[in-house]
């Protein structure tokens, strides 16, 4: 079995990040989507949220496992004996710290990193960007899986209510 990780913290997925995992789902026999934890970083989504949405929208390809990981991503790739890392590479701004990762990930264990070039229609897309402009009300229906944008309205209204 050919197996690759699309890692990130897919706080939520968008449709950048779905657009990669299909391509790398297409070469690959099984595509691993690993969500990482970071503990400093509070989510707009809990990692168990974040993984139920993935799940929904990827069901489809027919060869993709979510899982989280808490830890280095090189250990999540060698207790599944996974030789490669598929990251989508949005514009050169990204070029830099994509490698220093992949270079670095490449010495601690071997494991290789292969950049796919994101669609143009998803060059400026962020998940960031994404939380802060439907934050202020803007439309990013467009920019998000249909269940994945009705679940992030949903979870504005719930913070505004809560404030
Ligand atoms: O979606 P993001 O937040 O841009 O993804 C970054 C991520 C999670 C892929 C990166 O921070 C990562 O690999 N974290 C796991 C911890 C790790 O292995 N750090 C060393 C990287 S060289």
């Amino acid at each position: 079995m050919r197996r690759a990780v699309c890692p990130g913290s897919f706080d939520p997925i968008t449709n950048g990040h779905l657009d990669i995992i299909e391509r790398a789902s297409k070469l690959y026999d099984v595509v691993h989507v690993a969500v990482l934890i970071n503990r400093n970083k509070q989510g707009m989504f809990t990692v168990e949220e974040r993984i139920g949405l993935i799940e929904e929208v990827t069901a489809g390809f027919g060869n993709v496992v979510v899982e989280s990981h808490h830890g280095l991503l090189v250990d999540y790739c060698r207790e599944r004996g996974i030789p490669a890392i598929i990251k989508g590479l949005r514009a050169v701004s990204d070029f830099d710290y994509e490698l220093q990762m992949a270079q670095m990930n490449h010495g601690l264990t071997g494991v290789e990193t292969l950049f796919v070039p994101t669609s143009p229609t998803y060059s400026f897309l962020s998940s960031t960007l994404v939380k802060e402009v439907a934050s202020y009300g803007g439309d990013v229906s467009h920019l998000l899986p249909e269940t994945v944008h009705g679940r992030l309205v949903e979870r504005i209204a719930e913070r505004k209510a809560a404030q």
